[in-house]
């Protein structure tokens, strides 16, 4: 097992009503004036922005409201949130929504503390040296932005799609009521179970360390998750089943699942599906689902015996006659569940047409954000990247 640190700060609240304690447990830190940040519609609708105003209210705590995040959430609008901030002078930015908002919500908070232009973070030409505290109530599970360390914004100017990662804006609280979840539409519940899964995946496949119990618990949260995708694709309102995704959608990005493993993990079908999202707005889990499959067909020979652990281990594969038949089945059994909770599993399902242009566009720009190379099971190239999306392109 490699040497590693880990760094969980966010205290949780879980469980059902938990959100009616949002006003006691801001009052609780001492802080003065949130700024509450959500989406563009379904908080209105289900009644939790107006409650989380009065329970504010209650404790006296003043606030400031910014809507209209969407999802692959824009740099414009953290722009005038980082405005707002400093103008109403807040101490808290209080993010009620997926992991768009609270994405947001992060890159505000890293706009009101350090000078310059917060897009330099994302550009990766500056390293942000605080971030106002995060809150968040969490009506989406998916991304683990709730625990996690990341922030993917969007800007506009050049389709340019980018991940900021900092300690600092890990959240100071996470309130999650998996109740909150249950208006979700089935597509975008299937959306959240597969970025989940991802998520663990992408730290699976690396090169040496043992990793027993690391393994043991990946396992068990996409084994997990699998079952309850199923079960919530049937029956949405099942609470049991949206209570284990939405906890399983923090420990799969808070790091837990990548403890002592040679690398933070692969992250190149994280980072082919940001430039998908950054020109074509589709949702993130449904882009990975889309080129996971051909990701994974084009480096199997490069991590071999981590794909046959995936297929035997997890996905319940008996071996075949080679490796590579059984690395294969793993990766076909992992497809065909992407197709039964109704996620995409090749570009045109998408229901985008990128030209050949585009294509190589995007390989372009994902090598770009990568610094040059992308990926640990097998090291990418651009000719790489290029390669996988034309396989993906069917
Ligand atoms: O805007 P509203 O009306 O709220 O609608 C949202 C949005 O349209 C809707 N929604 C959210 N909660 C709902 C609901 N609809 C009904 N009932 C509810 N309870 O869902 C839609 C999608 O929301 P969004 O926040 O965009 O989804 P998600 O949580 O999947 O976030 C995706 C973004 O996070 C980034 C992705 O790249 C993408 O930009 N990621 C962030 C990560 C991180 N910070 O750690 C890691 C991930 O790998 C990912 O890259
Ligand atoms: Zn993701």
């Amino acid at each position: 097992m490699y040497n590693f640190t880990y760094y969980a700060p966010t205290k949780v609240f879980f469980g059902k009503k938990t959100e009616d304690q949002v006003g006691e447990i801001v009052k609780s830190y001492g802080f003065h004036k949130v700024l509450v940040h959500y989406g563009t519609s379904s908080v209105k609708r289900s009644g939790l922005l107006d409650k989380v105003l009065s329970k504010l209210d209650e404790n006296n705590i003043a606030h400031v409201e910014l809507g209209g995040v969407v999802p692959n959430p824009r740099l414009s609008l953290v722009y005038k949130g980082i405005e707002l901030a400093k103008k109403e002078n807040v101490d808290l930015i209080l993010a009620v929504g997926g992991g768009s908002v609270i994405d947001s919500a992060k890159a505000i908070g890293y706009g009101v503390t350090n000078p310059g232009d917060v897009w330099d973070f994302y550009m990766g030409k500056r390293k942000p040296e605080a971030c106002l505290p995060v809150g968040v109530i969490l009506t989406l599970a998916a991304t683990g932005s709730e625990m996690s360390d990341s922030s993917v914004i969007t800007n506009e100017n050049g389709a340019l799609k980018h991940g900021c990662s900092s300690n600092l804006s890990r959240p100071l609280f996470a309130i999650m009521n998996p109740e909150l979840t249950m208006t979700l539409p089935d597509y975008q519940t299937s959306c959240g179970c597969t970025d989940i899964i991802m998520h663990t995946l992408e730290r699976w496949f690396t090169h040496g360390g043992n990793m027993e119990l690391t393994d043991a618990i990946a396992s068990a949260l996409i084994q997990t998750v699998m079952e309850q995708a199923r079960i919530l694709h049937k029956d949405p309102k099942s609470y049991d089943a949206r209570a284990e995704v939405m906890w399983a959608g923090s420990l799969s990005h808070n790091d837990l699942t990548g403890c002592g493993a040679n690398c933070r993990g692969d992250w190149a079908v994280h980072g082919m599906e940001h430039e998908i999202g950054g020109l074509f707005d589709v949702a993130h889990g449904a882009g990975l689902a889309a080129i996971w499959g051909s990701w994974a067909r084009y480096v199997a020979d490069s991590d071999l015996d981590r794909f046959v652990k995936l297929a035997t281990k997890v996905l319940g594969i008996k071996p075949q006659k080679t490796d590579k038949e059984t690395a294969l089945k793993g990766i076909e059994a992992m497809e065909s569940f992407f197709h039964e909770i109704g996620m995409p599993t090749c570009i045109s399902e998408l229901g985008i047409k990128p030209t050949d242009e585009d294509l190589n566009t995007m390989a372009r720009k994902c090598i770009e954000a990568g610094g040059g190379k992308k990926g640990c099971a097998k090291v990418l190239y651009e000719p790489d990247v290029l390669k996988i999306y034309q396989m993906a392109d069917k």
